[in-house]
């Protein structure tokens, strides 16, 4: 395993479609503990394949509740909306209210390629939604409704 270098806003990589994983092997079980192994040290919440360089779909998130590997991530049904602060791996410094489902139900296919489905509610659904975007090249500040950076650096520094 081994920490990988995360790609920031303004690179080309994080504005490009990743494409479907066709063959879950070696090299993407690789991808997926390097990735998380990543995330972790970063100490993110989720991570994207574009943002360590690969146009695959995949992603890792560990909301808190334990890790969780999408490979193929599509969204079947989405339920209500939130609107809370989001930050962003390949964003550092920076944090941005934007909309999203309160519920999303996806499907995907774990590192055994066996199918799955993930139900997300809350900050769970707000991850996935988020690191489904990296996968499409769309960044969260895209959708921002209020940069909310500053006041929250006024809000910790009383
Ligand atoms: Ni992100």
């Amino acid at each position: 395993m081994a920490v990988r270098n995360i790609f920031k806003a303004g690179d080309d990589v994080l504005r490009k479609r990743s494409r479907p994983v066709q063959v879950i092997d070696r090299r993407i079980r690789t991808l997926l503990d390097d990735m998380a192994q990543t995330m972790y040290a970063a100490d993110g919440a989720g991570l994207a394949a574009p943002q360590v360089g690969i146009l695959r779909r995949v992603v890792v998130i560990d909301v808190g509740e334990g890790l969780v590997e999408l490979i193929n991530p599509e969204i079947l049904s989405t339920e209500g909306s939130q609107i809370n602060p989001e930050g962003c791996l390949s964003i550092p410094g920076r944090r941005c209210t934007v909309e999203r489902p309160q519920k999303v139900v996806v499907r995907a296919y774990d590192r055994n390629g066996d199918e799955i489905e993930v139900t997300g509610e809350g900050f769970m659904a707000m991850a996935i939604c988020h690191e489904i975007d990296h996968l499409d090249g769309i960044l969260y500040t895209d959708k921002m409704i209020e940069d909310v950076t500053d006041k929250e650096n006024e809000e910790a520094a009383k």
